[in-house]
């Protein structure tokens, strides 16, 4: 399949070039509809680059040596776009992982997926649950993909777990504490989120991650998300690391 090549590519900086790196970054890629826009091209291969730009930013991830990777690649309200675009989405999904599996099984890199697998199409779930499977005993980037995916919903759904808990006998209302939330997130047993990254200038959080994000740095750069290079994610990793994060106390931690 066709693609722009990346002529904005320079070279990646390397673990040690950073003073501070985050164990877990999420990042919304916004913009394919504006980039497919602007040359002109079909909003297919608009995300169609996008994916593109994934590939090298999961790269770069797994490189740096970062514990977690999460991605927004399809929210519940996704289903509201056209016909063409989430039939466009969907082939996407299955060609991103016939192309990407045995690259990134090679890594070490383990795939998880959240969000609500069952309400998506037979094929789709299954390549996704085989992808899962395989890595499941990677010890490498944590690669978590958003598909079917909010943030409000994943909540619900922690509630609902912890409730069958109480129900059953097995815990008291009084042991539902921040913990407890945090182990009944798809996210379980992962760091939260250090750095959050919207593309495309937009500053909203769009459902994604709420509970992991509540003490995130957020970054907006203006480039759409085709454009993203291995650079700009380089400087959004820098100005990072020059943060100071204080989780509600005075001294910088
Ligand atoms: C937002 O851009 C992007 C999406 C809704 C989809 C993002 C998906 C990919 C980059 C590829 C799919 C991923 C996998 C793992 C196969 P937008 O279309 O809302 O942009 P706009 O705001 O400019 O219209």
């Amino acid at each position: 399949m066709w693609t722009f090549s990346k002529l904005r590519r320079r070279s990646a900086l390397k673990r040690d070039d950073f003073t501070r790196l985050p164990r877990h970054v999420a990042i919304i890629m916004d913009g394919n509809g504006r980039w497919a826009k602007k040359h002109r091209l079909s909003i297919s291969t608009g995300h169609r680059q996008g994916t593109e730009t994934l590939r090298e930013i999961i790269r770069h991830t797994s490189d740096l040596g970062i514990e977690a990777l999460s991605i927004y690649a399809f929210s519940t309200e996704n289903w509201n776009r056209s016909r063409e675009e989430v039939a466009a989405l969907m082939q996407l999904i299955l060609d991103f992982f016939a192309s990407e599996i045995d690259e990134l099984d090679a890594r070490n890199v383990r795939i998880l997926i959240l969000g609500d697998k069952a309400g998506l199409p037979d094929k789709q779930r299954e390549v996704l649950v085989q992808a899962e499977d395989r890595t499941c005993g990677n010890t490498g980037l944590k690669l978590n993909i958003a598909l079917n995916y909010g943030g409000r919903a994943e909540l619900a759904r922690a509630a609902r777990e912890l409730a069958l808990l109480v129900q059953s006998g097995e815990i008291t209302p009084a042991m539902i504490d921040e913990r407890a939330m945090a182990d009944h997130l798809y996210t379980h047993g992962q760091p939260d989120v250090d750095l959050l990254i919207r593309t495309s200038g937009e500053m909203r959080l769009s459902n994604f991650m709420l509970y992991q994000c509540a003490y995130a740095e957020f970054l907006f750069p203006t480039v759409l998300w085709p454009d993203f290079t291995v650079a700009d994610y380089d400087e959004a990793l820098r100005a990072y690391g020059g943060r100071e994060r204080r989780f509600g106390g005075r001294t910088p931690r």
